[in-house]
């Protein structure tokens, strides 16, 4: 249940640089030039560097592999896929490496020293000019209680809470490709993790603002600490964007929240019980406390010291994640959903062109520009209306002072603004050469339901159990305020006679569409995270696992890549720069369908990886032959 919150919430490119390559921060250097200088710079290691070259084959060059219920994670003939980073593994910081106990038994101070739990986002960094050593950045969205500790929820206490907090953010890890195998390098100058009770400063126009401040936190500048970071982002300039989704969820509401906290799903209790242990958690006391998360962070992987910052300008949602363009003239464009149901797709324009300079020139980038939020129209165009203060309805007499609070309640502004209402907004992938972006949403079961919003042409099934993905270009610029858009597909099986279930795919059937990566060849990558909530028997059955495919947008075909353990989802995806190895994470496998484990029964539906405790892990896949990963 914890994952994602279902029940509260209820034309082949040979070689074209996309957001990975470009951010290279080995090649930092690119912003002076423009996109146009870049792209000779970032071919040749990418043309160079695989014992096979990317050839002239047709886009998809694997074969597709079946649907599996097995408790493995399966890839096509050829590939081999292996764990790299695994829960509970020590991060790698000098001195102080404590070793993963199978019974559950590493402290909480010891858990803030390794890999968090329930990876997420993950992005490359490289570190040299092959990519064969480079920094993996990932989130851990959220905790299984019932795995985390020995005995689970059967006695609670402020350890217990510790641990779980320490057990969330991001990992910082250095890895390197040694004789054919990506290892982890330990120690490491950059090994570093960022808890839920690391500092961030707050920056941009809420920070500093009344409804940031707090009783430890007078100025309402620091936070302690990131929750539920989901998917991530990396930037032009060499960071990494993480969003925090279902921050609402970790915080005691009590027996009255208000009209503001109910808009978030504030609940009476919350799901963690951390402010049991941890009064800032309990919204009673620190009403401010619940207005510090749900914004995107941003942190800078190569500089070990620095402190990492939470972005107001880019709005206050329980934000899947961000995902970056740049305008012809080099300015940023983030772009960002919440998933929740029938809530909305953002974008931030940056007012400043992207500096030369790497992350300290960009520090205050994204502090100062315009946020978005996205209306789809009937007839496929679309609009993008600013949550500008004191445009249209957000004004002081509708309970917006200023743009600090139009901010903070970004969901409330949307509601005002007539934004569209979407089916679980989760990744964006952008195509920098074709202007197009790409989002998942991943299903929406409430949608037409009693007293809920109706289908609209963007969500346009009722009952929506299986997920879609919508594209859309803007008009001019990535910075345009309209759009064209259309959907790329509608997931679940044609065959299927349920209309809430039967999609459009060609090709191989999947469910719940969530991660998305676009590779530099052009493969849009779809990674699945369905649940037995969604569906019924036999279409759970027809789509076995969650999975991972690949897309050849020239001609629709959609084609299964991996598929994972029980009870798992496949959720972010990296390449090294050059496309031959790539990361990706398995996220919670063997959670009970129910709610947390039952730590006296840890291996209930799973033993992955190592036939123990389940333990969410990053798994690098490689082709025997060295060659492309797809190709
Ligand atoms: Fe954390 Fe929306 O997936
Ligand atoms: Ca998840
Ligand atoms: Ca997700
Ligand atoms: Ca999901």
């Amino acid at each position: 249940m914890a994952k994602d919150f279902e029940a509260m919430e209820d034309s082949n490119r040979s070689a074209n640089p996309n957001i990975h390559e470009v951010s290279d921060p080995a090649r930092r250097t690119w912003v002076q030039g423009g996109l146009g200088a870049l792209v000779g710079t970032v071919l040749a290691p990418w043309l160079g560097a695989c014992a096979t070259g990317p050839g002239r084959g047709p886009l998809l060059g694997f074969k597709g592999i079946a649907t599996s219920t097995a408790d493995a994670v399966m890839v096509p003939e050829g590939y081999v896929a292996e764990v790299l980073a695994p829960w509970g593994e020590a991060v790698g910081v000098a001195g102080a490496m404590p070793a993963w106990r199978e019974d559950a038994g590493n402290t909480a101070a010891e858990q803030a020293l390794q890999m968090g739990m329930h990876h997420d986002g993950i992005h490359f960094y490289a570190l040299d000019g092959s990519g064969s050593r480079g920094l993996l950045a990932m989130n851990h969205e959220y905790v299984d209680d019932g795995l985390l500790h020995a005995d689970g929820l059967k006695t609670w206490s402020a350890e217990k809470v510790r641990k779980a907090q320490a057990a969330h953010g991001v990992s910082v890890i250095e890895v390197e490709l040694k004789q054919g195998r990506w290892q982890m390098v330990r120690p490491s100058r950059y090994a570093r993790r960022f808890t839920a009770f690391t500092p961030f400063a707050v920056q941009g126009p809420a920070a500093g603002h009344a409804l940031m401040k707090t009783a430890a936190d007078p100025d309402g500048r620091t936070v302690l600490g990131t929750l539920n970071n989901c998917a991530s982002g990396m930037t032009p300039w060499g960071t990494y964007l993480s969003g925090e989704e279902n921050w609402a969820f970790y915080f005691d509401g009590g027996d009255a929240p208000d009209a503001d906290q109910k808009r978030w799903g504030l609940r009476k209790s919350g799901f963690y019980r951390w402010g049991e242990h941890d009064e800032r958690f309990d919204a009673r006391r620190h009403p401010n406390e619940f207005h510090r998360f749900g914004w995107v962070v941003e942190i800078d992987p190569m500089d070990p010291s620095s402190t990492p910052i939470k972005r107001t300008a880019l709005g206050r949602a329980a934000h899947e994640g961000a995902w970056v363009a740049v305008t012809k003239d080099g300015r940023a464009v983030v772009y960002s959903g919440e998933d929740a149901r029938f809530e909305y797709i953002y974008k931030f324009v940056s007012r400043d062109r992207i500096a030369p300079g790497g992350a300290k020139a960009n520090r205050e980038l994204l502090d100062h520009g315009t946020l978005y939020v996205a209306r789809f129209d009937a007839d496929g165009s679309g609009r993008w209306l600013p949550l500008v203060h004191g445009q249209g309805p957000l004004t002081g007499a509708n309970g917006f002072a200023d743009q600090g609070e139009v901010l903070i309640k970004s969901r409330q502004a949307s509601d005002r603004l007539g934004a569209t209402k979407m089916d679980r907004p989760e990744w964006l992938a952008i195509d920098p050469e074709r202007r197009e972006i790409y989002c998942t949403l991943t299903n929406n079961s409430a949608r037409g339901a009693k007293d809920m919003p109706g289908v609209d042409a963007a969500n346009p099934r009722a009952n929506n159990v299986m997920g879609q993905i919508i594209r859309w270009v803007e008009d001019g610029d990535f910075d345009g305020v309209s759009m064209r858009w259309n959907h790329l597909v509608l997931a679940g099986d044609p065959a299927n006679a349920r209309p809430q279930a039967q999609g459009n795919i060609k090709g191989d059937i999947f469910a719940c569409p969530d991660g998305l990566m676009l590779d530099a060849r052009g493969v849009l990558w779809i990674q699945t995270d369905a649940h037995s909530s969604q569906m019924n028997k036999g279409e759970l059955e027809r789509i076995g696992n969650n999975q991972m495919l690949a897309c050849d947008r020239s001609n629709g075909e959609i084609r299964r890549f991996l598929t994972g353990p029980v009870n798992c989802e496949i959720t972010g995806a990296a390449m090294a720069p050059d496309g031959c190895s790539m990361f990706i994470n398995v996220q919670h496998p063997g959670e009970s369908p129910s709610d947390r484990s039952d730590p006296a029964d840890p291996n209930k539906y799973s033993r992955w990886p190592f036939g123990g405790r389940p333990r969410s892990a990053t798994v690098v896949i490689r082709r025997r032959d060295g060659g492309p990963i797809g190709s």
